[in-house]
């Protein structure tokens, strides 16, 4: 049985996460979709929240599921038994962190393996922040985030203070 951990913020899912979910399942016996906590980011939903949207996209594929883990990614790639850290990566430029955290990963965790996907060409302008700016101006987002959540997405949006 083969299992690899895709950890994100998922502030919200976007269609580009969702498309490297659905080639993740093609490769892996089971994939655990995990909404951490990046320090660096104040998030606009709640774990609990992302996750939901998440398991809303994802019922479709078979050994695919969500969780919401306080912690070190590598401490819940060892809880959920993942051989395998799996990243996607939409551009150039962010090669060399992500580089650099998988090689930390690697080291604290005593071997784990970070493997990329990259993001398909049409799903490069896409990510969760411009999701949220878009939002922020009231622009739709149809067509970044899946159709099945995009409703609740929108009514979850919270604009941030100034
Ligand atoms: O979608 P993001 O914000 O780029 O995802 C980053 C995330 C959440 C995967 C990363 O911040 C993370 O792994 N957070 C958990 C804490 C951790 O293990 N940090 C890495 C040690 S260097």
């Amino acid at each position: 049985m083969s299992t690899c951990i895709y950890p994100g913020s998922f502030d919200p899912l976007t269609i580009g996460h969702l498309d490297i979910i659905r080639r993740a399942s093609t490769l892996f016996d089971e994939v655990v979709v995990a909404v951490l906590h990046n320090s660096q980011k104040r998030c606009t939903y709640t774990p609990q929240q992302r996750v939901e949207f998440i398991e809303a996209c994802v019922g479709d594929m078979p050994g695919v599921r969500a969780i919401h883990f306080e912690g070190l990614l590598v401490e819940a790639a060892r809880q959920q038994g993942a051989e395998v850290i799996l990243r996607g990566l939409r551009m150039e430029a962010d090669y060399a962190s992500e580089a650099q955290t998988a090689e930390i990963n690697h080291r604290i965790s005593g071997g784990l393996e970070t493997l990329f996907l990259p993001t398909r060409p049409a799903f490069t302008c896409v990510s969760s922040s411009i999701v949220r700016e878009l939002l922020y101006y009231g622009v739709s987002v149809a067509g970044l985030v899946p159709g099945a959540i995009l409703d609740r997405v929108v009514a979850a949006y919270q604009r941030p203070a100034r």
